[in-house]
């Protein structure tokens, strides 16, 4: 199997690039921050108190995440239920990195992500793809951006949905989230000693999917 492990910070577009480059090589993509907000959805659902490492680590043990495609579309069910449409919010985007820092919550989906890893031809992103999920990937990308691109683009992107949001409180939150998932103590963000760095805070989605691409020839 052919793994492509993407890391990189909230809103650099990895989901976004690696869609792009899976349909071009013909790999399934593994969002495996779907996973982190699937589990996250259900603490803020039950009213976990996510300051209390007690309070999540028994919720680990009533969860069940499972991973499906629906016409190549990733699509994640949390306790039977396809949640794919609910974890997208901010703030279950908040909570995942907020939970994301327990090892019981590591644990349980590490071995669902090296499970679909084992199975198929995987690009895979996330915060700790390259460095610990999938030590062995054969191309690995770190991919980030200026925190006022990413916000730029992710005003731009809600706009698109029709909401508007002030670009210096979105400014806000991403570098609030750079900062709690580069300084954990499990698995932090950080690039692989053999990633790619990837800034694409001035190119085009085309040009980062193309030096994706052209890593993945080069270790083939
Ligand atoms: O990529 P995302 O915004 O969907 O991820 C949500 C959070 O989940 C992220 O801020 C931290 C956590 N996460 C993680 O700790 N490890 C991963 N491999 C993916 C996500």
């Amino acid at each position: 199997m052919y793994s492509i492990a993407i890391d990189g910070p909230a809103g650099a577009g990895k989901s976004t690039i690696a869609k792009m480059v899976a349909k071009e090589l013909n790999f399934v993509y593994v969002d495996t921050g779907a996973m982190f907000r699937a589990m996250a959805l259900y603490m803020l659902d039950n009213q976990v108190d996510l300051e209390s490492k007690e309070a999540v680590e028994a919720a680990c043990g009533k969860i069940t995440i499972t991973i499906s495609y629906l016409d190549g579309q990733q699509q994640v069910i949390l306790n039977d239920v396809n949640v794919s449409g609910q974890i997208r919010r901010e703030e279950v985007g908040n909570a995942a990195s907020r939970i994301a820092v327990y090892p019981p919550v590591r644990t349980k989906l590490l071995e669902l992500q090296r499970a679909l890893a084992a199975k198929e031809n995987v690009i895979m992103d996330g915060r700790d793809i390259g460095t610990a999920v999938l030590p062995n990937a054969q191309t690995k990308i770190y991919l980030t951006a200026s925190s006022e691109e990413r916000a730029r683009r992710r005003v731009e992107q809600l706009a698109q949905n029709g909401v508007s949001a002030d670009f210096a409180e979105v400014q806000a939150d991403i570098i609030k989230r750079d900062e709690q998932d580069m300084n954990r103590e499990i698995a932090p963000l950080r690039q692989a000693e053999d990633a790619a760095f990837i800034d694409s805070s001035q190119m085009s989605m085309e040009e980062v999917v193309e030096a994706i691409i052209a890593c993945y020839k080069k270790n083939q």
